[in-house]
């Protein structure tokens, strides 16, 4: 069983690593105005980048969104490249950076533009829902795209009996269960929130009581059965910020607790710890650079950009859900 991490807002940034850290805030910062840009990070983020240096936070769509709304000319975006990539597809005159080319995704590595055109010659005529988890190429393929926060709103909005979901098998399958539409499945998945498992979850409510758990639903079926509430990252945020329990079991990807701890002060995070190593690929010492240097700029090739366009604004109508 994994060992438990325990989190209360007063562990987290103490005023002597803030004080450390101001030399390269400052410089984040002064570079940000120099270049007219704006620091947009995801939830997964160490809290370091997500309250010292982020102008705005948020889940997958939220920073999808932002791409429509902001004034800035650079987005630096502190989470993963399929992140970028779609703040890039919605705002193509804008400069995108990612500050790590590594960070990437294991959803997104899983499948291909290729793969997709497999699945519709296997089932011709099925509308393809693609997670926001993808590279262009795959989105290109795609009729529209979800996030965790709007899944099962674009699988209804399609008003079809059947659709080819991809990447996230457990995604697919939780929208499945929410659903009366069939899901052709792709067998991709999360190495973070692969990792829970619904036994260890039920052997830590034991020893804890009867803690309330919320997940993520790229978790597997098992851990989302042992969940009191599934939710994207954004609404798991509100869950915790409106209720304001005692004690929660938050299963997503570590950082989150340690982040959203700030606003819910009298709240204990117990959770077992994955970490995600692409978005820990971001620093800010790397948002620094990126700054600097201007990289690493996202391109994607026209062609593919606005056939991948089309599917993110397709979903971008449907807005968020959750
Ligand atoms: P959210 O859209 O819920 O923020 O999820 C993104 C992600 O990568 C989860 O692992
Ligand atoms: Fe991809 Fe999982 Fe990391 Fe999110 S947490 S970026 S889905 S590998």
């Amino acid at each position: 069983m994994t060992t438990l991490q325990i989190t209360r807002s007063a562990d987290v940034l103490p005023a002597e690593e803030v004080a450390a850290l101001t030399p390269l805030i400052e410089d984040i910062q002064r570079l940000k105005v120099e270049r007219n840009a704006i620091v947009a990070a995801h939830n997964y983020m160490t809290p370091d980048i997500y309250h010292l240096a982020a102008d705005i936070t948020g889940d997958s769509l939220a920073l999808a969104q932002l791409a429509l709304d902001t004034d800035a000319d650079v987005i630096v975006l502190a989470g993963v490249h399929f992140m970028a990539e779609t703040a890039k597809l919605i705002n193509p005159e804008k400069t995108v950076l990612i500050p790590d080319l590594a960070a990437g995704c294991s959803l997104a590595d899983g499948i291909t533009g290729a793969d997709v055109r497999r699945l519709k010659e296997e089932h011709p005529g099925v509308p393809v829902v693609t997670y926001v988890n993808t590279s262009a190429d795959v989105k290109a393929e795609s009729d529209i795209t979800c996030t965790s926060s709007n899944a099962v709103a674009v699988v209804e909005s399609l008003g079809v009996d059947r659709v080819i979901f991809t990447p996230d098998q457990y995604l697919g399958r939780w929208v499945a269960t929410q659903t009366d539409t069939d899901v052709i499945l792709w067998e991709g998945s999360c190495i973070v929130h692969e990792r829970f498992t619904g036994e260890e979850i039920a052997q830590h409510r034991m020893t804890l009581g009867d803690i309330p758990v919320i997940a993520h639903p790229e978790c597997p079926p098992d851990v989302l059965a042992e969940a009191d509430f599934v939710g994207s990252t954004h609404a798991m945020i509100e869950w915790v910020t409106t209720r304001q329990p005692d004690k929660v079991m938050m299963l997503t990807e570590c950082s989150m607790a340690d982040n959203v701890a700030e606003a819910t002060p009298n709240t204990e995070y117990v959770r077992p710890c994955n970490l995600c190593p692409y978005m820990k690929r971001i620093t800010l010492d790397n948002i620094r650079a990126s700054l600097e240097t201007m990289t690493h700029s996202v391109e994607i090739a026209p062609e593919v950009a606005d056939r991948a366009r089309r599917a993110v604004m397709r979903m971008l109508e449907v807005g968020r859900k959750d």
